[in-house]
């Protein structure tokens, strides 16, 4: 079972509850810990009267409920004394429902001046009127949630309802900019189109159905969109009998009709009706941006003299047949120490991480290198495309779509590497065209890694290929539930400048003139420079940065990152394959989609017998079978315990190993390392130590004053914590294990036996 979503703390304005769906709202916001302000006019359906009752009665039933509630009997038109009561009552405002509403319904020839104005004056002016009186104290507090209620009759339009239909989708359009408006500050503005019987409906709909659509099926869609967990920002939802569904709007590839130094006609309009409106290959614009750059694109390509649509030009230019399959000339790659540490700091990492020291220093004992910078090494590759018979590619039109990594053994921190690179497909996707291009990289004769490069190419469609290969590594669809793991981490001002040296050169990435030209109003961050972020936060949180686990990577790139932004990988665990999305913390624009990670399963401990390992402390044990247990009751911890618990393991005086428990986030996780976020309290403790207290041997209230520092000061609780043992021993089904002393061996040196017994003991070699 997930956690249940909680209005605890939190203070919601339901307009319109005296009744209906605005009442369900209400009572259920209450019923989870909020406090609701329950506003009703109480007039008649068509905005004549008003009456106390309707609210009051619904402010009756949250308290007999047990939760909180006042009533307020203004006019959603007098938004400022509604938010005034919000914040007299409970002293803030955390969500508004603009729900209100009549009807006024008459045929478009009938409707009056009356009709018009009052529809539009409580559902459009109405909730701007409550939604700015809002505003400010959400955009202060930093957090706000906005429901619109608009209407099937406004999206799809509906007779006798001109008046209620236009005042409808203009609740879609405020909803659109407030969103905009309110990304920065986690203000985030949703709208639902709901059907429900309720008062409004049961003149248009038969009483059986107006009985089975209840408001109940329709409120769990606006608690949700209203919590403080939920990401969603600017979407428009139909809901109603228990469905859900999201809408978006989706624009055919159309047709330019104008030809350079040309009249535009009608009869050229007519002409091209059909291709117009056929929505073979139609797009789904997203913002006003990506609306506008079809404009400029045409406006390129009008004045260069080419068209939109069918494209001649595309069409004689590219002979699949001749491309597929093409080999490019072999590409060598020497780089030593210094260019994997490069590569590692323009990915952002820092010496302010202790566990990337490996990654940055060359003498560090386990240094190694990202796998990630297996790109590095192949990338050149894309630029001998231009030489590739049955292609001609216009570089300026040319975008990284999307790319995937396999690596095969862990790459060299030195030496030199030869790719081998062949046109593995081309495909055209209408718009535009994609390139595969395969790169296999060798040391010697043995496979290193292998990269896929999706390259689309802008406007380069139409020449009549095939629209998918088998050869594409295809991207994975997210699980369907909130991400077990998020790392947030602040890019640098110079992440391009520092990214750039590694080896790709593209001024986009540094040349303000450049970008501009690019329609960027700042140098942008290399795709594949968050591609690195992306994968080195999967490598820290699920495989102790350990690049042997590593296996591939595969990510679409969709929208830039500007130098100086956060990014945040959302991560979900899913045996070995980590899916992972990757936004801008600040805009919440999605960078990287339908990405994933797949890992090696982590080698187990050596049982009894088996090769003794150096540099194992006796607690990787102890953590080993935390992890073991976490993973099986991951969910049941996080509830019980909800801290991140943090620990140094000190050997010989050293520190020796950092180990993160999150029993906080999703399903809980162990990582070796420290992770970006805060630990609610961290341990340093002596390696020995630790075993006497998970073994019982040692108090660990004894070991707390001597080796610990915490952020928190309650004793019991670090005590609850520190004694992993709780952990273990509440585990069920436990079983036995030994850990011996490898005979004559080192200290640290450990052989273990694992047996099955109904009590857990952990012994340990003392030294
Ligand atoms: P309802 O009539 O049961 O509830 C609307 C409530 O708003 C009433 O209690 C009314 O007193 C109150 N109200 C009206 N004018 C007000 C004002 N100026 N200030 C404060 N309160 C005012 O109707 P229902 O069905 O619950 O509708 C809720 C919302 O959902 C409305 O915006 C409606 O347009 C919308 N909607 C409902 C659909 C349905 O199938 N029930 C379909 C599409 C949209």
């Amino acid at each position: 079972m997930s956690v249940p979503l909680s209005f605890d703390g939190r203070v919601v304005l339901v307009t319109g509850a005296g009744g209906g769906l605005g009442r369900e709202y209400a009572l259920a916001f209450g019923k989870r810990g909020a406090a609701v302000i329950v506003n009703d006019l109480g007039g008649d359906i068509k905005g004549g009267g008003r009456s106390s009752a309707a609210a009051d009665r619904v402010v009756e039933e949250i308290r007999a409920n047990g939760g909180k509630a006042v009533a307020n009997y203004d006019s959603v038109e007098d938004g400022e004394k509604l938010i005034q009561t919000a914040l007299d009552a409970f002293g803030r405002i955390d969500v508004v429902v603009n729900n209100a509403g009549i009807l006024r319904d008459r045929s478009f020839a009938r409707t009056s001046d009356t009709d018009w104005d009052l529809i539009h004056r409580v559902h459009l002016r109405g909730s701007f009127l409550v939604t700015r009186a809002a505003w400010n104290h959400m955009k202060n507090q930093k957090f706000g949630r906005i429901i619109m209620t608009s209407s099937a009759a406004g999206i799809y339009g509906n007779f006798g309802q001109a008046n209620y239909s236009a005042a409808k989708l203009g609740l879609l359009g405020l909803s659109n900019t407030l969103a905009i408006e309110g990304q920065k500050y986690n203000v985030h503005c949703n709208t639902v189109a709901p059907t429900a019987g309720s008062r409004l409906t049961e003149t248009v709909m038969p009483p059986d159905l107006l009985e089975s659509l209840k408001a109940e099926y329709v409120a769990p869609l606006v608690l949700w969109l209203s919590h403080e967990s939920c990401r969603e920002n600017g979407g428009l939802f139909e809901v109603g009998a228990g469905w859900i569904g999201k809408l978006r709007w989706e624009r055919t590839l159309g047709r330019t009709v104008r030809q350079k130094n040309e009249i535009m006609t009608p009869e050229a309009v007519r002409d091209s009706w059909n291709e117009i409106c056929d929505f073979t290959d139609a797009t789904k614009p997203a913002s006003i941006q990506e609306s506008l750059q079809t404009l400029v694109e045409v406006l390129s390509k009008v004045d260069s003299g080419r068209g939109i649509g069918t494209n001649p030009t595309a069409a004689a230019a590219t002979n699949p047949s001749e491309a597929v399959g093409h080999t490019l000339p072999e590409i060598s790659f020497s780089y030593t120490h210094m260019n994997c540490i490069l590569y590692a700091l323009g990915v952002g990492m820092s010496t302010g991480e202790p566990d990337h020291l490996r990654f940055l220093y060359e003498g560090s004992q386990d240094f190694c290198c990202l796998p990630t910078f297996s790109v590095i090494v192949a990338q050149s590759a894309m630029t001998q495309l231009g030489s590739v018979p049955g292609l001609q590619i216009d570089f300026s039109r040319l975008l990284h779509g999307e790319q995937y990594l396999e690596v095969f053994k862990p790459l060299p921190t030195s030496g030199t590497l030869t790719s081998r690179a062949v046109v593995a497909d081309v495909l055209d996707k209408g718009s535009g065209m994609i390139v595969l291009l395969d790169v296999h990289t060798y040391s010697g004769a043995e496979l290193v890694c292998y990269n896929q490069f999706s390259l689309f190419v802008v406007g380069a469609g139409g020449f009549g290929g095939k629209r998918t290969s088998q050869k594409a590594v295809v991207t994975a669809p997210l699980p369907d539930r909130p991400a077990d793991a998020v790392i947030v981490e602040q890019t640098s001002r110079d992440q391009a400048a520092l990214y750039r040296l590694s080896g790709d050169w593209n001024p986009l990435h540094i040349d303000p003139s450049f970008a501009a030209l690019g329609g960027f109003q700042t140098p942008i961050l290399h795709g594949l420079c968050s591609f690195g972020f992306a994968a080195r936060h999967v490598l820290k949180r699920y495989a102790g940065n350990d690049v042997s686990r590593f296996k591939s990577i595969k990510v679409r790139f969709v929208k830039p990152v500007f130098p100086g932004q956060a990014l945040q990988t959302e991560m979900w665990k899913q045996e070995n394959r980590i899916h992972i999305q990757c936004t801008v913390k600040e805009t919440g624009a999605v960078v990287l989609a339908g990405a994933y990670i797949d890992l090696h399963a982590p080698v187990e401990p050596s049982v009894s017998g088996g090769t003794p390992q150096t540099n194992v402390l006796q607690s990787d044990l102890v953590f080993a079978e935390i992890e073991r247990r976490v993973k099986g009751q991951g969910q049941e911890l996080v509830k019980k315990v909800n801290a991140v618990l943090a620990w140094e393991i000190m050997k010989d005086g050293e520190s020796a190993r950092h180990w993160t428990l999150d029993l906080k986030t999703g399903h809980g996780a162990l990582t070796r390392g420290v992770t970006g976020g805060q630990a609610d309290v961290t341990f340093t403790v002596a390696d020995q130590d630790f075993m006497d207290v998970v073994t019982g041997k040692l108090n660990p209230q004894k070991v707390l004053d001597t080796h610990t520092h915490t952020h928190t000061p309650k004793v019991e609780f670090l005590q609850h914590c520190f004694s992993t043992g709780l952990l273990l021993r509440e585990a069920e089904g436990q079983r036995e294990r030994h850990v011996e002393p490898e005979a004559g061996g080192r200290p640290e040196g450990l052989r273990q036996t694992l047996r099955s017994s109904p009590a857990l003991t952990l012994t340990s070699a003392a030294h």
